[in-house]
């Protein structure tokens, strides 16, 4: 039986792959095509993203890491500020990084965790080249945050999202910034394995990403540019094979069944926490539609840790909780106080929520949080 480290039975898992035979059927087929490049199943993956995001331009690659570290590269975020948020995975802001550019934190909202725009405003500079916006849990209120960028490329970490399924205002997660980033990793609810893609709607940002991905060699009628001209700007081996690309198809075709899956776990999330008053849900922020792909509470006044452990000694599987980047040691030199970002960092988690989390799971992971409360305060 599956175990926690203390050798506790799982009960219920902090990630379960939701796959059916679909996947398997299209996985087995694309290994009897006898071709593992990135091929047609990766063409077909990519055209069946943009249809499923409403936006132009897919290009899949081999991480979330990798997709936001080409969407930054390709809109010359190089050597520049880059501005952003702690309260993500760490791959936001190692991908500013990777391109030689410098994060600068902005602070987030204390209720939502979700960058703010007045810090944009604020922190913006000369050298400031692109901001990072992490729709974390739910969506960034794109309007503001665009007004704050002014004329800077905005990019969207929806890496923590599942395609099509949020949005601020009415229009689509993905298609709110100059690229978007999206991750199909193990544990998300549309999984490659590993995985990811920049979406966009720039036509003149194509032919980079592409070369980009591609160690940045040029492509001219199908074929490799071998003269000088075909390589000029050092690029990274991102490509998205088409045995992933072939699994993520499968599931792409499922995406409404995957969403509509995803709302009805948080109508019984919602349902049930109504009667736990002492865990908070996390407020909406302004505009932010749909179900996206992670669901977070808050324990206010030190007890998450003590619930955390309570909750693990019972078998209910959890994800790690945030840790506010600028706290590592690799982002020291670019930390300043952040008091909302330690604060939400340090009261916030994550509770099971994927498309594979059967309801009787969902009422488990309720009961054991009640019985956390009638443990330690007995009501
Ligand atoms: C907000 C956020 N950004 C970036 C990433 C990195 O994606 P990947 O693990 O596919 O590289 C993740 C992964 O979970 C994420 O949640």
């Amino acid at each position: 039986m599956e175990t926690t480290q203390r050798r506790v039975p799982v009960r219920v898992p902090a990630f379960r792959p939701f796959l059916t035979r679909a996947e398997s059927g299209a996985v087995q087929e694309a290994v009897e095509s006898g071709w593992l490049g990135t091929g047609i199943y990766t063409r077909l993956f990519e055209e069946r993203l943009t249809r499923s995001l409403g936006a132009p331009h897919a290009h899949a690659v081999s991480s979330g890491t990798a997709a936001l570290h080409l969407a930054l590269q390709s809109l010359g975020a190089g050597g520049g500020e880059v501005l952003t948020t702690a309260v993500t995975n760490v791959a936001t802001n190692h991908a500013i990084l990777y391109n030689r550019a410098k994060p600068v934190f902005c602070e987030v909202d204390p209720e939502t965790g979700l960058i703010d725009p007045a810090e944009i405003e604020r922190r913006r500079t000369r050298r400031t080249q692109a901001v990072v916006v992490v729709h974390l849990g739910q969506a960034c209120d794109m309007d503001a945050v665009r007004r704050a960028a002014g004329r800077v490329p905005v990019v969207e970490d929806a890496c923590a999202c599942l395609p099509g399924a949020g949005a601020s205002r009415g229009r689509r997660l993905g298609t709110l910034g100059d690229a978007a980033c999206f991750s199909f990793g193990r544990f998300k609810g549309l999984t490659t394995i590993e995985g990811g893609a920049v979406v966009h709607a720039r036509p003149a940002l194509a032919e980079r990403l592409l070369r980009l991905r591609r160690m940045g060699l040029a492509e001219k009628d199908g074929e490799l540019v071998r003269s000088p001209e075909g390589l000029s700007e050092l690029g990274w081996h991102y490509r998205l094979g088409d045995l992933p690309a072939a699994l993520g198809l499968a599931q792409l075709e499922r995406l409404p069944a995957l969403r509509e899956r995803l709302a009805t776990i948080e109508r019984r999330y919602r349902a049930g926490l109504r009667s736990l008053a002492w865990l908070e849900r996390i407020p909406a922020a302004p505009g932010s539609e749909g179900v996206l792909g992670s669901l977070r509470v808050r324990l206010r006044g030190g007890g998450r840790d003590a619930l955390r452990r309570h909750l693990a000694a019972r078998g209910i599987g959890l994800n790690d909780p945030l840790y506010p980047s600028h706290r590592y040691r690799l982002y020291r030199p670019f930390g300043r106080g952040l008091p909302a970002s330690d604060r939400f960092c340090a009261e916030t988690l994550e509770l099971p929520f994927y498309p594979g989390l059967a309801d009787r799971e969902v009422d488990l992971v309720l009961e054991t949080l009640a019985d956390f409360r009638r443990r330690h305060h007995g009501t």
